[in-house]
């Protein structure tokens, strides 16, 4: 197994036998291996640095029905909320008081936010923060779309790809929601200038470990700023919520894999992660993450924007625990930096 270790390292790829052989393996010393390298080349690339992003839920409306996410709109238990323009730039103020640089606003597809009102609130925030980064994760959008969003001030943009296979895409989502449209919004995006993150959730349902192993392939050559690697968690009320949890292991597995692949990629310990393992988010940054993405949002929408069960909301994970975050992060040798995080080239 050591070999096929030392052969990623060196090659930043491997056949997909080699990576189901990894992501099967249950010899901890090879396991143990694969992190420790995963780190080692996260720090060449990045030292002992670990980025936060501040994460701002601005809106829990969805005009998608993804059969896994809470906030799908058939799901009319969902107690629906937007966030005001004043009240995200609330959030932003707080979060640079904190040492972020780095504004993340996330939300479902929601037809209230035009392009000119994004724009809008984007322009406010690059206006009122010039030395802060603004990421979008807020989907599907015309090409136009993401490049006057670009124009006015977004570096970056979060789209998971979810799955890389055309049949597993279907199972996960209704008919209208397409791999193919996935796939040229990333490459939109890319062309545009963004920084740009795709990812997946492991575990989801139907999905084979060959899945994930051409997930991981798929992002190789795709070669992304950032990558969103999680479990999948079910959420009770959506058609997957009888489904079980993705493993933790595969997915520290996955993001070791993908620290290796690209070495200089942002990779976060996810929320998702957090939520699945008792000290997940430490244990991700302990197998290559680099990033953390701690919730800026307003405390009264936080359990509001439930994408599945039990999401932490109060903890560690929360923009205020920012210090006992940091005393975390230096327990384990690394550092919580104030700094926008950019991709290096
Ligand atoms: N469990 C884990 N992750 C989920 N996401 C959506 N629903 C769930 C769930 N039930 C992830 C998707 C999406 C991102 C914002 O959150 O991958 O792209």
């Amino acid at each position: 197994m050591k070999k096929i270790i030392d052969r990623l390292e060196e090659k930043m790829i491997l056949p997909k036998e080699e990576i189901l052989r990894l992501l099967t393996t249950e010899d901890e010393d090879s396991v143990e291996y694969l992190f420790e390298r995963a780190r080692a080349i996260k720090e060449e690339n990045y030292g002992k640095k670990i980025y936060i992003r501040g994460l701002i839920e601005f809106t829990n409306y969805c005009k998608n029905d993804c059969y896994y996410c809470g906030i799908r709109r058939s799901n009319t238990k969902a107690q629906r909320y937007r966030l005001t323009e004043e009240e995200i730039l609330l959030c932003c103020q707080k979060g640079y008081k904190l040492g972020f640089r780095t504004f993340v606003l996330q939300g479902g597809e929601d037809l209230f936010w035009t392009d000119e009102k994004l724009c809008r609130i984007v322009e406010r925030i690059h206006r009122s923060f010039p030395d802060c980064a603004i990421t979008l994760s807020i989907g599907e959008r015309a090409f136009e779309s993401y490049k006057k969003l670009y124009e006015a001030g977004a570096d970056r943009y979060l789209l998971r790809h979810e799955t890389s296979c055309e049949q597993h895409y279907g199972r996960l989502h209704p008919k209208n929601l397409s791999l193919k449209n996935r796939m040229s919004c990333l490459k939109s995006l890319k062309r545009i200038g963004f920084q740009t993150g795709c990812g997946f959730m492991v575990g989801s349902p139907f999905q084979t470990l060959e899945n994930i192993c051409e997930d991981l392939i798929f992002i190789k050559e795709f070669s992304p700023e950032m990558v969103g690697i999680g479990p999948f968690i079910p959420h009770k009320d959506t058609p997957f919520g009888n489904y079980k949890k993705g493993s933790a292991g595969l997915t520290l597995k996955s993001l070791a894999i993908t620290r290796l692949m690209l070495p200089k990629v942002l990779l976060p310990s996810t929320t998702a992660l957090g939520t699945a393992l008792e000290d997940g988010r430490m244990r991700g940054v302990l197998a290559g993450a680099n990033v953390i993405m701690p919730n800026l949002s307003p405390k009264e929408v936080r359990k509001k924007y439930l994408l599945y069960d039990d999401k932490i909301a109060t903890g560690d994970e929360a923009a205020e625990s920012i210090e006992s975050l940091k005393k975390s992060m230096e327990k384990i040798g690394y550092c919580i930096v104030t700094d926008r995080g950019d991709y290096l080239k």
